[in-house]
């Protein structure tokens, strides 16, 4: 990077390693807990990240206990289990196809905008593409909390979904494991694509 590209970021490179640079995905962690203030922060962090309408969609579902654990271990893939079993704490991001609803109060100069989504079908792709981005910014709160994030795709949707949603009809997203990295807990930093690989400018 050369000096003129760093001067153009406003972070500064504490944090730039923090979120960024020195940040990895963690599939090992300490025993040390993750208190409800940590999620708690990370919330009040993220909850100001952008979404379209500021319909906010992104629901989250703490898995703590051993009980709560023990119902969802079946529905991840193998390698994902182990890991999940033990970090301190375990979180489904989900999205709420019910958004629209809200609307008029996320989004009252327009509230009319609830209407848009009155298929079914267009409410769920918008709330899964929308708490999709809220992911991301969780795993960057994760982060800015101190804390490693190991997110996992790898799980039988339709199967957390009818053990923990059955009620709520959100649709699960994301399984991700929170706390403090353990030894071996990543291999070798993979390759990431250059500027020019990944951006055009016409
Ligand atoms: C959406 C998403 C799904 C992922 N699914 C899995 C998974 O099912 N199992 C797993 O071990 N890692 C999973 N990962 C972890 C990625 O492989 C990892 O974040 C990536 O290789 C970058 O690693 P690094 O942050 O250490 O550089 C997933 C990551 C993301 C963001």
């Amino acid at each position: 990077m050369t000096s003129a590209v760093a001067a153009a970021l406003a972070l500064d490179t504490a944090a730039q390693d923090l979120l960024f640079r020195a940040a990895r995905t963690a599939n090992s962690f300490t025993d040390e807990p993750v208190g409800p203030e940590h999620v708690q922060a990370i919330h009040d962090l993220i909850r100001s990240g952008p979404t379209a309408y500021n319909s906010q969609p992104l629901r989250v579902l703490l898995v703590r206990s051993a009980a709560a654990r023990t119902r969802l271990l079946p529905h991840l893939s193998s390698g994902n289990r182990d890991k999940t079993a033990t970090a301190p704490l375990v979180a489904i991001l989900a999205a709420d196809p019910g958004f629209p609803a809200e609307l008029p109060t996320l989004f009252p100069h327009k509230p009319w905008v609830k209407d848009y989504y009155t298929e079914q079908s267009v409410a769920e792709a918008q709330a899964r593409f929308n708490a999709t981005l809220q992911a991301g910014y969780f795993i960057l709160g994760v982060r800015a909390a101190g804390l490693a994030a190991g997110p996992m795709a790898g799980f039988d949707n339709a199967g957390v979904d009818g053990e923990f949603f059955a009620e709520s009809g959100w649709r699960s997203l994301l399984v991700v494991n929170i706390g403090r990295p353990g030894p071996d807990a990543w291999s070798e930093r993979l390759p990431r694509w250059e500027y020019a690989d990944v951006v055009a400018e016409v």
